[in-house]
């Protein structure tokens, strides 16, 4: 599979390159640079992306329009936790789609879509944590592969190597079942679990939920002491249940 990187020192947002260029660019281009002046992370968040992390985004032109987007960012997480699990680390997907080690977050993603009706491409923007500092007002909730293994790691040689895992994962879904398995895939390393009771922040408030379904933009969860049936967003998944309440 050919797969071309547009390299940079320093651009505003990988994704905002590929969403002023993807017309011109073929399935697959990657644009990856050292810095980013205006990294954006999801929910019009910033992303700060100073030198040492990995921040690059990847164009898929796929054939079908409308296409499903969340496909693409299964395919993306499931290929990032495959990567981590060759070295020996256990990673998971947050839902929607944030990887964390050792409980705290060493990347995100950030999918958009961009075109009409006749033609449309997405751009999967990925940021990891890898050689860089975190802030110290993250530091409880984010982490860098550096502070994992103690190593230091070439970025480029890195880039190849998740790129490889991504592709792989990404050419099942033409296969008969490759759909259903990618999204196997995903669940498997998914928090929480259907079926799962969790903690959840609303509004502030602390309770505990048993999860009853997985959807792609809210996940429905039962208070059992109410008896009521809750939507809750990513922000307000406490991810410590993890083991405790399993
Ligand atoms: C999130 O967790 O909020 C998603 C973060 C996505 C950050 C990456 S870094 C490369 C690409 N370019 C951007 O501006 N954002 C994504």
């Amino acid at each position: 599979m050919n797969l071309e990187i547009l390299s940079y020192d320093s651009i505003d947002s990988t994704n905002d390159f590929l969403k002023r260029n993807w017309k011109r660019l073929n399935n697959l281009t990657v644009c990856w640079a050292l810095t980013q002046t205006k990294g954006r992370g999801r929910n019009a968040r910033n992303w700060f992306s100073p030198e040492g992390g990995l921040w690059f985004s990847i164009l898929f032109k796929p054939r079908k329009v409308f296409s499903d987007i969340n496909l693409y960012t299964k395919i993306s997480s499931v290929g990032l936790c495959r990567f981590f699990e060759n070295m020996n680390l256990e990673a998971i997907i947050k839902w929607p789609n944030d990887i964390y080690i050792n409980k705290k977050k060493i990347a995100g993603i950030l999918t958009e879509i961009v075109g009409n009706e006749s033609s449309t491409a997405i751009i999967v923007g990925i940021g990891i944590n890898i050689n860089n500092d975190i802030p110290s007002e993250l530091s409880n909730k984010a982490i860098s592969l550096r502070q994992i293994t103690h190593r230091k790691y070439k970025l480029h040689r890195l880039l190849k190597r998740i790129l490889g895992h991504i592709i792989r994962i990404y050419n099942l879904r033409s296969k008969q079942t490759g759909v259903a398995t990618i999204v196997k895939m995903w669940k498997r390393r998914l928090f929480p679990k259907e079926g799962m009771k969790i903690r959840v922040l609303i509004n502030d408030k602390e309770f505990v939920v048993r999860v009853l379904n997985i959807l792609e933009d809210h996940i429905e969860v039962l208070n059992e002491e109410t008896e009521k049936i809750l939507k809750v967003r990513s922000g307000e998944i406490i991810f410590d249940s993890l083991e405790s309440l399993r």
